[in-house]
């Protein structure tokens, strides 16, 4: 973000009152920042006792072995049993827990707290039927459909760390994924609908499967999901129809405390290298985060809310507020399977009208493509059910805080600007709804419990009115407790930056406005945010150079109105694949679909003679950037060749370049 643009966000000085009928019945005030930070061990031994444990825990924190924390030492507790059971227990069998809505009109299905008891069950003694013990790991390959949070639920309920890889993943994506967490087992379906067609799942997971085959890795089963009916393969000996395994079990199944540092789950998330990381949450620490943010930030009234997320389940968000937040809470909330378009342009809104959602969660991304759209669309519903509206995974820019507040919030609404990341598990920095003086583009002050910072490169905070690194200061129950077998990168990707301190460094950069407010400004790091979603410079690169015409490539996120970021790849070809072809780009574009999948794939590909490169070899990125983002190219003074840029322009302008 550029000096400009920052100083304009800074001048923002519409604020906006919590309003009142929410403050005075809020669950979290004012008083909890003091009350947590005098004793944040007590603060959050306060938040875990929202959960029912079967063992209380000897100490809340064990912070001896940085940066490896423990929490909830001695603690034991199942998180099925914590997300379904206990409501079930407590009378709450025949409360909605999801209003589950497919992408076809008419195709809908509530199910209860006792319905999906039930359902859990019987997945779970299907999956322990199919050899699935304690420990062993279970891939989750699905779309947007009830047995996704069955799935999840059921081997938390046996203790089986899940891996829950989005369904837009390829199936080389999935295979890597496969292979470094070593899954025993993979929930799939034949596919699922996606703008009004059915789309395959079930070939990716045999290609993947294949695949894992050929590095040594065997998947042994594989249980899918029938939800569209199309063929599919099938192989006897490793894939088993869900409804022949699940249906026929028992709905009897007694869950088992797990200790409360037990592994619930691994979700793999882009670094600044080719290789996606493995986060590693554990039990008690993540569900006591979960609950409470979801609880806090939100303000959710479980008895009358009606609580809807809109993030797919194979990111961090569809895991913290659409499974174990929620559902530890008691919440009724709404799911749906398809695209908001499908099959009009109106279908979140009529969804928000019909169900009576009270508090819905989206991407900043979403919201500017319906800005797009017009306001006449939105305004056809009545959405005044509404009193809580958040906002995640990218900077919120000003304008659309407003439309989103105005437009769907009907102008009451709070907008809750939620900062945090797949590795952090819970929301970190964000306004309370009935607490804070909203601004539009700064998710504000870290929330009770919770300390950060924005740090110069000697780890010194900045004053008011500066920017730098976002750090978080001190230790939290959900963070990540590693990389999945790789402490050294855990180690050296987010504690080694401020080692001296003891900080865990986030990849962003932030600053502080006057009133110490802080607004996040993006990764400092070679990660790009599309959409929301993370991805890696790195990983693109290793994709496109994997390609037999191509040589060298470097890859850019470049400002998009649409996604926030677009990838824009710099591609030098081989020699002896001349000019690569009329079809190159298009070609280079579904290669790298294929590797990873649809939401890699560059706007743009610009073939180049060369890359600009300091003389250590290192290519400056920042200088395709400015080419990427039509700018004046910057200093290009550590250039080894300082007339490359000028080829690189020329290139461009000879033609092979597409948007
Ligand atoms: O750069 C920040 C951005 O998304 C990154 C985390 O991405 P991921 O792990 O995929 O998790 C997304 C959902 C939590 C962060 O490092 N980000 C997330 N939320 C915000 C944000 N940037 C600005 N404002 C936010 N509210």
């Amino acid at each position: 973000m550029s000096e400009e643009t920052l100083s304009n966000l800074l001048k923002e000085d519409r604020r906006f009152e919590p309003p009142a009928e929410i403050a005075e019945h809020a669950n979290l005030r004012a008083e909890a920042y003091d009350r947590a930070a005098q004793d944040p061990e007590a603060f959050w031994a306060e938040q875990a006792e929202r959960l029912s444990w079967d063992e209380k825990w000897d100490r809340v924190l064990d912070w001896d072995d940085r940066p490896f924390a423990k929490w909830f030492v001695g603690g034991r507790l199942n998180a099925s049993y914590n997300c379904v059971d206990r409501h079930v227990e407590a009378g709450r069998g025949d409360k909605v827990a999801l209003h589950w809505i497919g992408e076809p009109e008419d195709d809908t299905r509530d199910l209860t707290y006792a319905e999906l008891k039930d359902e859990v069950s019987k997945a779970a003694n299907a999956l322990t039927e199919l050899g699935v013990g304690t420990g062993d790991r279970v891939a989750i390959y699905l779309p947007m459909i009830a047995e996704a949070v069955i799935a999840m639920l059921a081997c938390a309920r046996i203790g089986a760390p899940h891996t829950v890889v989005f369904g837009g993943f390829s199936s080389e994506a999935l295979s890597s994924r496969l292979v470094d967490c070593q899954a025993k087992v993979v929930i799939t379906s034949d596919g699922g609908y996606r703008r009004g067609a059915a789309a395959a799942l079930k070939p990716a997971v045999d290609e993947a499967r294949a695949k894992s085959s050929a590095q040594g890795h065997t998947v042994e089963k594989v249980l899918v999901v029938r939800r569209t009916g199309q063929d599919v393969e099938w192989n006897d000996d490793v894939d088993v129809w869900w409804h022949d395994a699940v249906d026929a079990a028992s709905t009897e199944h007694t869950p088992e405390a797990f200790d409360a540092e037990h592994p619930l789950y691994v979700m793999y998330t882009s670094g600044t290298t080719g290789k996606p990381k493995g986060i590693l949450h554990t039990t008690g620490g993540y569900l006591t985060g979960t609950s409470y943010t979801h609880w806090a930030v939100f303000d959710l009234k479980p008895e009358t809310d009606v609580y809807w997320c809109s993030a797919d389940i194979g990111w961090v968000t569809g895991h913290s507020y659409m499974v174990y937040g929620p559902l530890a809470n008691g919440a009724t909330q709404v799911m749906y399977e398809g695209t908001p378009d499908s099959p009009e342009r109106g279908r979140w809104w009529k969804i928000i009208q019909d169900y009576g959602v009270t508090i819905f969660y989206t991407a900043p991304t979403a919201i500017r493509s319906f800005m797009k759209q017009g306001r006449e669309i939105p305004d056809r519903y009545d959405m005044s059910s509404l009193r809580i509206l958040g906002s995640v995974g990218e900077p919120i820019n000003p304008e659309a805080y407003i439309w989103y507040r105005q437009v769907i919030g009907g102008d009451r609404t709070p907008v809750v600007d939620t900062w945090w990341q797949t590795e952090t598990g819970m929301i970190m920095i964000s306004p309370l709804p009935g607490v804070t003086r909203g601004k539009p583009g700064s998710a504000m002050t870290p929330i009770p419990g919770v300390s950060a910072e924005v740090v110069n490169e000697a780890g010194d905070a900045v004053p008011n009115g500066s920017g730098g690194y976002l750090v978080l200061t001190a230790p939290w129950p959900s963070m990540l407790r590693t990389i999945w077998g790789d402490d050294e990168r855990f180690i050296d990707t987010y504690w080694a930056r401020f080692r001296d301190q003891g900080y865990y460094f986030a990849g962003d950069g932030a600053k502080k406005d006057d009133d110490g407010d802080i607004w996040v400004l993006g990764r400092v790091d070679d990660v790009m945010n599309v959409s929301g979603h993370r991805l890696s410079t790195t990983e693109i690169e290793s994709a496109l150079v994997s390609h037999p015409k191509v040589a060298e490539a470097a890859v850019v996120g470049a400002k998009d109105e649409d996604t926030g970021q677009a990838v824009c790849a710099f591609v030098i070809l081989r020699e002896e694949a001349g000019d690569g072809g009329e079809d190159i780009v298009a070609e280079l574009r579904k290669h790298v679909r294929q590797e990873i999948g649809p939401i890699a794939t560059p706007r743009q590909i610009m073939i180049v003679p060369e890359l600009p490169k300091t003389r250590s070899g290192k290519i400056m990125r920042r200088l395709l950037k400015d080419v990427a983002e039509h700018r004046e190219v910057g200093d290009v003074t550590t250039l080894a060749d300082s007339s490359v840029m000028d080829m690189i322009s020329e290139g461009i302008d000879s033609g092979k370049a597409e948007d």
